[in-house]
């Protein structure tokens, strides 16, 4: 936990900083300037809205939506500006001097001017969202104020494993909905993997009629201890992945496909065995999980790791491949393909006497060089289709493809790499916090994951820009991505619950100027609206635990514990005999004085409570005061 956040208990938090006002207006993620200006713009029933933006019509509707859940009546809307008439005027007029995304608002006491054009107005309408206050009467009063705002970084991901699990259109609609209003701009969607196709190819039927089927799963974490022997299946046809690119980019977001190559592809191989390395190997079950599956013949894994049965570096597979990609590149209008290229073992290509043959034919020197061959065989496709390819970090080993953009997941010494290379990067260190299927707390309570420590603060105090790149180097590193792994993410529930609200934090790394990052501000101020916000759509947000609360014991004989409650809304109760805490335990209403006598424990447990009734993991704080004080006077 970060140490702004950790223990407060026993000190006494000043509030009066919070009297004066959230001075980022309760926007996420926090904009580049705010400055306060005097008076209010008072929203009533005769405000006008005027839409005199070029592209603006959308916006402009999902404002006035807006308001009409908020203030309970819809503004009139307008091409013209009427004598004396309040009015929210979106414009586009001088957006073209605003930086790419960029947008202003200026809230005078006559007028609410939003100006932007595109993603800029569009985000300009969402900020202007976030910071309308609530009704009071029949009015809605907005500080005068003048918001200037842009990204630092053009590229704010966030990827989704449809592979493992498969999760339907209706909730990645909703997930790319939530992704819009944070103005993270790109959706990631890893779409082929061992444990399955997720996307219907009309050369290759069998990718999905067979690939996107796995008989069972194992049970529980890695290696598990049996099989559920349930059918997990699903994909998306190239209808429905068109639909979501559609519904993306109304929404400013652009979707990155991920075609795993050349390992990963048990699925593709599950259903086309000559694109194996060894075509008449069955797939190798470790005795580790005898209980993975069948052994006979391919096939899609129910098992999680990494295998050695890869793609081999035929003509016929790269004809494959390159079909593939047509059909890929058809559905997706991104710059980007992302092609994997991670975690591929060479012991196959090792053994093989046609790889061996190959690298010797093409000067390779080991297996990585082939894997370098075969990325840049495929990014060469890729350019010539007007396209540029995006891969893990491992496209590094053996020599970068020339135009490569890499993605830095194990740690950061890939980007670092790459950008000393004069490549593009993408951070997305999982030891920073970026993987966002890692367990959000050290409570018992926390569900499976595939474990890592990864609470929102974690990603919250990462800065993707490392110190060690000259201001040249700087320049390469193009944005910051969160990724959701779905190994233990079975549902569109527990989904929600690892990405929010992490996907806030990663919104403000990705877009707020470093030196407007305040985790106080964020967490105290604005995030329990959002979350409260969140919940109230039904979505199963993980309700972080109570503000102040140390999860690690503290010494001495009279405590304060002083907490703050995490959502709007929310409610705390505590025990301090060790049960587990419910709505008919204490319910926290202000700092409680605990005095322990020496020698003894007590146990402070805690559940924070949010308005839907979604609770939080348990969290104990154990408050010791030391040896009884016979035993502490013998010491001596
Ligand atoms: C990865 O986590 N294998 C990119």
């Amino acid at each position: 936990m970060n140490k702004a956040l950790s223990i407060f208990i026993g000190v006494l938090i000043s509030t009066s900083a919070f009297a004066q006002g959230d001075p980022n207006l309760g926007i996420i993620p926090a904009p580049v300037s705010i400055t306060r200006a005097s008076g209010n713009f008072i929203l009533d029933k005769t405000t006008l809205l005027i839409n005199q933006s070029v592209d603006g019509a959308k916006s402009a509707d999902l404002l006035n939506a807006f308001i009409v859940n908020k203030a309970g009546f819809a503004l009139r809307e307008s091409k013209l500006p009427q004598p004396n008439q309040k009015s929210i005027l979106l414009t586009s007029a001088g957006a073209d001097k605003l930086p790419a995304e960029g947008y202003t608002i200026k809230v005078s006491p006559t007028q609410i001017v939003i100006t932007g054009k595109g993603a800029g107005l569009f985000y300009g309408v969402e900020s202007a969202m976030q910071m309308i206050p609530e009704k009071i009467g029949e009015k809605i009063t907005i500080p005068a104020v003048m918001i200037n705002d842009y990204p630092r970084f053009g590229y704010r991901g966030a990827m989704l494993d449809v592979c493992r699990h498969y999760f339907p259109v209706s909730f990645i609609k909703k997930y790319i909905d939530q992704l819009a209003y944070y103005k993270i701009n790109t959706f990631h969607w890893h779409l082929t993997d061992d444990q399955g196709w997720r996307l219907e190819i009309k050369k290759y039927p069998k990718l999905t009629q067979i690939g996107s089927t796995r008989p069972g799963t194992i049970i529980g974490n890695y290696p598990g201890n049996g099989n559920y022997l349930t059918e997990v299946k699903g994909f998306y046809t190239q209808d429905e992945a068109k639909d979501i690119v559609k519904y993306a980019a109304e929404r400013y977001i652009t979707v990155i496909p991920e075609i795993e190559l050349p390992g990963h592809a048990s699925a593709a191989i599950a259903a086309y065995p000559e694109l194996s390395t060894f075509p008449n190997r069955d797939t190798f079950i470790s005795d580790k999980t005898p209980w993975a599956g069948a052994r006979k013949g391919k096939l899609v894994q129910q098992t999680w790791g990494v295998f050695d049965d890869i793609f081999t570096p035929t003509d016929n597979t790269f004809t494959f491949l390159e079909n593939v990609l047509d059909e890929v590149i058809a559905i997706f209008p991104s710059k980007y393909i992302h092609i994997g290229g991670d975690e591929a073992p060479k012991t196959y290509w090792k053994e093989s006497p046609f790889c061996q043959a190959l690298m010797k034919e093409k000067g390779l020197k080991d297996e990585h060089e082939l894997q370098s061959y075969f990325i840049q065989r495929i990014e060469k496709y890729v350019n010539g289709k007007g396209r540029s390819i995006i891969g893990w970090d491992e496209i590094l080993e053996g020599g970068l493809a020339p135009n490569a953009t890499v993605m830095s997941w194990r740690g950061e010494a890939g980007g670092i790499a790459a950008a000393q290379q004069n490549h593009d990067v993408i951070m997305t260190p999982g030891s920073m916090g970026l993987y966002i299927d890692h367990k959000q707390s050290n409570s018992p309570d926390e569900p499976v994951t595939i474990g890592g420590f990864a609470p929102y603060q974690k990603i919250y105090a990462y800065d993707p820009i490392p110190k060690v790149l000259t201001a040249d180097q700087r320049k390469y590193i193009k944005g910051v991505q969160a990724n959701m792994w779905t190994e233990y993410i079975k549902t569109p529930e527990k989904a929600e619950n690892h990405a929010f609200p992490r996907l806030l934090a990663l919104s403000e790394i990705a877009w707020s100027p470093v030196e407007r990052k305040d985790l106080k501000n964020f967490s105290e101020e604005r995030l329990p609206k959002h979350l409260a916000r969140l919940d109230k759509m039904n979505i199963n947000l993980w309700v972080p635990t109570p503000i102040g609360q140390s999860d690690k014991p503290l010494t001495g004989g009279d405590f304060t514990i002083d907490l703050k409650v995490p959502i709007t809304g929310g409610k705390i109760y505590y025990s301090l005999d060790g049960s587990r805490p419910s709505e008919n335990a204490f319910l926290y209403t202000s700092p409680i004085k605990v005095t322990v006598p020496q020698g003894e424990k007590r146990v402070l447990t805690t559940i924070v409570v949010a308005p839907s009734g979604k609770r939080s993991v348990t969290t104990k704080t154990i408050l010791d005061n030391g040896a009884p004080a016979e035993k502490a006077e013998a010491k001596k």
